[in-house]
């Protein structure tokens, strides 16, 4: 299902498309592969949300080989720090590599293994975590995320709409009720406040209340 007319996608990603060569490559790296990046559209609007809060220490779970991270880092500044949180340890070996040759190694710190028990490690607290894992487990990031942001601290998880599955709640497999179990979870939470923007593949961020 196109969750945004074609024509519209195709207008807000010529504007979205960020002129940088590393970037370029880790999408020209996504596309050969079929690999689930963000993309340029959220991209900016992670960029923007990390921006308007000033964020320094930021946590992503799931973070593929790095191109979430690479927009996260350019906001953060050089005082930043992103902890990277990924499963597969060839991702994370690109992921270093992408991010040594944009100037942003510094500020990243990569851990590969299970994204929720790595982050047990970290107490925060955070001004962003960031959800991309995989979409079964999402209702188990909500606590994580939880416990270890700041007040007015976000939460933002991608892949809300899940590509219009979301629809199906009857005949929903089992990544598609973690979406569901997860968006119920975070309107009913009483410290968030929380949204979903139909943005690619839609986007919930959440507001953790002061
Ligand atoms: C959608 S991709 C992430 C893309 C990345 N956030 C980006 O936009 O550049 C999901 C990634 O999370 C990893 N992953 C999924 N579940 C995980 C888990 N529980 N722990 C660690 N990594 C996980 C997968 O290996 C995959 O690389």
């Amino acid at each position: 299902m196109d969750l945004v007319d074609p024509d519209i996608d195709r207008y807000l990603g010529r504007w979205a498309s960020m002129d940088d060569p590393v970037v370029a490559e880790m999408e020209a790296l996504a596309g050969e592969r079929g690999f689930p990046i963000v993309g340029p559209q959220v991209g900016r609007l992670l960029l923007a949300l990390a921006r308007s809060i000033g964020a320094r220490r930021i946590l992503e779970l799931g973070s593929g080989f790095g191109y979430s991270a690479w927009w996260f880092a350019t906001a953060t500044g050089p005082e930043g720090r992103v902890i990277l949180t990924e499963g597969s340890s060839d991702n994370a070996v690109r992921a270093r590599d992408f991010l040594d040759r944009a100037g942003l190694g510094e500020r990243v710190e990569i851990r590969v293994g299970d994204a929720l028990e790595l982050a047990l490690e970290y107490h925060g607290p955070f001004d962003i975590v960031f959800n991309d894992i995989d979409k079964q487990d999402y209702p188990r990031a909500l606590p994580v995320a939880l416990e270890r942001l700041r007040p007015g601290g976000l939460f933002i998880t991608d892949n809300m709409l899940w590509q219009g599955r979301v629809l199906d709640e009857d005949g929903a497999d089992e990544a598609t009720r973690g979406v569901l179990d997860l968006t119920r979870a975070l309107y009913a939470e009483p410290d968030l406040d929380t949204t979903i923007l139909p943005i690619r593949d839609g986007v919930s961020v959440s507001v953790l209340r002061g």
